[in-house]
C-alpha cells in the first residue's frame, strides 16, 4: 500500500491531496482546494498575486490534507508536485515546498505534468476510465485531443490553433459582461437562450472532414469569439440578446468538440472517451458527448466538477502510475511554463 501526497499550484488554486493504494486501485483519502478569489476583480489571473497567495496558503493547505486523511507526515511514501505547465512563479511555490518536504522526510519526490493529471482525474471516480481511450482535455489553457493506448503513451491528434476552449468561454463571458471565470456563467445563461436566434459557424468542421486532412482533429476558437463580438456590437438590445448569444456560442463550440472527439474514437476503435479539464464541468457538453458517442457504442467518462477543475488529487493519481514505474525526481527538479506531456507521440 502506497500513500502519496499531491501538491498543485500551477495557476490560482492551492491544493493538496493524499491518495492511498496501488496500480489502478487508488483511493482518495483527502483533498483540500483553496481557490484564490482575489483575481476576480481583475477579470483574469494576475501571476504575481497568484504566487504570493500560494506562499501564504501552501503550508496550511498541505497540513490540512494530511490531517483530513487521518495521517501524519510519517505515513507518506512520496511527494508528487505539479512542475509544468503553468505560471512559473506559482509552480515554484509548490515545487519548492514539495522538495523541502521530500528532502526533510527522506522520501521520493515526483514532478507531474498538469495535463497528465487532468487525464487521470476521471479515473479517481470511475474504475473503467482507464486506457485504451480517446481523451479530450479542455481547460483554460489547453485543448488537446489524444489517443491513449496505455497510461504514459499519448498520441496527440489535435490541439487548438489559437484560444483554448476554456479561454473562449472566459473571453465570451467578458464580452457579455459576465464574471470571471465565465464558463459556468455562460452555461447557465445559455439554458434560457433561443437556439435559433444566433447560429454561429462551427469552427474547422466542414473543411477538414477527411482523415488525411492535417486539421482533421484540430480546433480553433478565435473566429467564433470574433463572431460573438460582432453579434454583441450589432445587437440593438444586448440584455435581450445575451442569452441567445451565449446559447449560439456554446452550441457551436460543443458541436465542434463532440464531432472531433467522435471522429477520433471511431478512427482508433476506442469504446471509451475520457474528458478532463475545467470545461469538463459543462453538463451540456457532457450530455451532448454522451448522446453522440452512445450511438457508436462508446462510454463517456467525466470527472465531477471538484475533480475536473484544478486539484491535487489528479496530480497524486498520475503520480501513482509514475511512482510504480520507478520514476523519481531529483532536488534539481525545475518548474516550466510550457512542456509536452511525458510520453507524447505526434500522430
Ligand atoms: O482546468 P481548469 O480548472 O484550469 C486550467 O488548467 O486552466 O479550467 C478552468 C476553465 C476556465 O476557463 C473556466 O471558465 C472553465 O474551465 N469552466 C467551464 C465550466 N466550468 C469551468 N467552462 C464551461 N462550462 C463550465 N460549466
Ligand atoms: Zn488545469
Amino acid at each position: 500500500m502506497t500513500r502519496i501526497l499531491g501538491i498543485e499550484t500551477s495557476c490560482d488554486e492551492t491544493s493538496a491531496a493524499v491518495l492511498e493504494g496501488s496500480d489502478d486501485d487508488v483511493t482518495m483519502r483527502s483533498l483540500v482546494i483553496l481557490s484564490q478569489d482575489v483575481h476576480k476583480v481583475f477579470g483574469g489571473v494576475v501571476p504575481e498575486i497568484a504566487s504570493r497567495a500560494h506562499l501564504t496558503s501552501i503550508a496550511p493547505v498541505v497540513t490540512k490534507a494530511i490531517t483530513e486523511a487521518g495521517m501524519s507526515l510519517d505515513d507518506l511514501d512520496a511527494i508528487a508536485v505539479t512542475n509544468a505547465p503553468g505560471l512559473v512563479g506559482a509552480l515554484l511555490v509548490g515545487v519548492s515546498y514539495g522538495k523541502a518536504l521530500a528532502f526533510s522526510r527522506g522520501i521520493p519526490l515526483l514532478g507531474i505534468h498538469h495535463m497528465e493529471g487532468h487525464l487521470f482525474s476521471a479515473a479517481l471516480e470511475h474504475r473503467d476510465a482507464v486506457p485504451p481511450f480517446t481523451a479530450l482535455l479542455i481547460s483554460g489553457g489547453h485543448t488537446l485531443l489524444l489517443d491513449v493506448e496505455a497510461w504514459g503513451r499519448y498520441r496527440l491528434l489535435g490541439a487548438t490553433r489559437d484560444d483554448a476552449a476554456g479561454e473562449a468561454f472566459d473571453k465570451v463571458a467578458k464580452l457579455l459582461g459576465l464574471p470571471y471565470p465565465g464558463g459556468r456563467h455562460i452555461e447557465e445563461l445559455a439554458r434560457s437562450g433561443d437556439p435559433a436566434k444566433f447560429r454561429f459557424g462551427r469552427p474547422m468542421l466542414r473543411k477538414n472532414s477527411t482523415p488525411d486532412d492535417a486539421e482533421h482533429y484540430a480546433f480553433s476558437f478565435s473566429g467564433l469569439k470574433t463572431a460573438v463580438l460582432n453579434a454583441v456590437k450589432a445587437s440593438p438590445d444586448i440584455d435581450a440578446d445575451k442569452a441567445g448569444i451565449a446559447r449560439g456560442f456554446q452550441d457551436a463550440l460543443i458541436e465542434t468538440l463532440v464531432t472531433k472527439t467522435r471522429r477520433a474514437a471511431a478512427a482508433f476503435g476506442r469504446q471509451r472517451v475520457v474528458i478532463g479539464g475545467g470545461v469538463a464541468c459543462n453538463r451540456t457538453l457532457a450530455l451532448a458527448m454522451r448522446e453522440a458517442l452512445e450511438v457508436d457504442g462508446a462510454v463517456v467518462f467525466t470527472p465531477s466538477p471538484r475533480l475536473a477543475t484544478d486539484n491535487a488529487a489528479m496530480i497524486a493519481r498520475a503520480a501513482f502510475f509514475r511512482y510504480e514505474l520507478g520514476e523519481r525526481a531529483g532536488l534539481d527538479l525545475g518548474a516550466y511554463a510550457t512542456r509536452p506531456i511525458p510520453g507524447l507521440e505526434a500522430a
